[in-house]
């Protein structure tokens, strides 16, 4: 049976939107967007470009030469395209990467929607980190996005890291962000775990330590008991419970996985490039589908 008055799956008329990254295969973005798009009955389509490093400059290119209205970008590309767009937004340019491309006229303008997401992440378990005392764990490129977001609604954050030095300069580099924050630094070690984990109220793993397949692996000594009154953030959200989460939760403690996080960085790109407010529980359910969870 054929719906007679269905829409063309594309058009004269389809808005093209995509993601460009180095491999693109597992990406969950262009399942999760084009079902929102089609749960709205909206006339886009989400494309996944493969493009490796050495073309990424007639990629982008190509976005202002084929009338894409806007990309995402993911590993390897995000810190090069800092220097290939037109403008960037102050939250891309202090995490020092760009996840989204707005194609604004014949302007691209360089967003990361990462910081945006996790706080709409951490707001919908019902979490306020306005003031909060906050454990992050990693220093690395995502740790920048939490860290930058944490700071902007006044956390008192300690980053932990197994390499201490970059802790450091990543806390000395955000000092000044927000008016409120305060920020410390340490190493990710036992007697530095033990002294800090009592007053975090929220702990965020930044670390891939305990993503697939090496899912036996934690960032957090069995010896080190977990704040029972803390929120864990996982930022990993495959396996949807890591070991770190089962610790969190063997202690007391309430724990969310990353997916939140990762719809929530496509429902910010979504509002960006459509004006439209997004269909957040389409984009879950897409990405559930695909990671083969419920
Ligand atoms: P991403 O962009 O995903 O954050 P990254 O920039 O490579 O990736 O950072 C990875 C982070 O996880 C770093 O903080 C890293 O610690 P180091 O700075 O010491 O390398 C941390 N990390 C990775 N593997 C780890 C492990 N086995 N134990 C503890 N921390 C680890």
């Amino acid at each position: 049976m054929r719906d007679v008055g269905a829409r063309p799956l594309l058009s004269g008329h389809t808005q093209v939107v995509g993601v460009i990254g180095w491999p693109i295969e597992h990406s969950v973005s262009p399942p999760m967007h084009n079902a929102a798009f089609q749960a709205l009955g909206l006339d886009w389509c989400y494309v996944p470009f493969a493009v490796p490093p050495e073309r990424l400059r007639e990629a982008v290119a190509g976005v202002r030469a084929l009338g894409l209205r806007g990309i995402n970008v993911t590993v390897p590309h995000k810190q090069a395209l800092l220097a290939l767009v037109d403008e960037l937004t102050p939250a891309a340019r202090a995490i020092g990467a760009v996840n989204t491309v707005l194609v604004a006229g014949d302007r691209l303008r360089g967003h990361n929607t990462d910081a945006a997401g996790f706080l709409r992440a951490l707001r919908e378990v019902g979490f306020a980190p306005e003031g909060c005392f906050a454990l992050v764990l990693g220093a690395g490129g995502a740790a920048r996005a939490v860290v930058f977001a944490l700071a902007g609604v006044g956390a008192k954050i300690t980053i932990l890291n197994r390499t201490e030095e970059r802790a450091l300069a990543l806390a000395r580099e955000f000092a000044g962000c927000g008016a409120e924050a305060a920020l410390r630094a340490g190493s990710l070690d036992l007697p530095t775990l033990r002294r800090e984990a009592p007053r975090a109220r929220l702990v965020v793993n930044t670390t891939p330590v305990g993503m697939w397949p090496r899912v036996e692996g934690t960032p957090w000594p069995q010896d080190v008991p977990f704040p029972p009154g803390a929120l864990l953030f996982d930022l990993v959200y495959n396996p949807r419970e890591t070991r770190l989460m089962a610790q969190a939760r063997a202690a007391g403690a309430r724990a969310v996985d990353g997916l939140g996080m990762l719809v929530h960085q496509g429902a910010e790109a979504f509002r960006l490039w459509t004006g439209i407010e997004p269909p957040v529980e389409v984009m879950r359910q897409a990405c559930l589908q695909v990671l083969g969870g419920s």
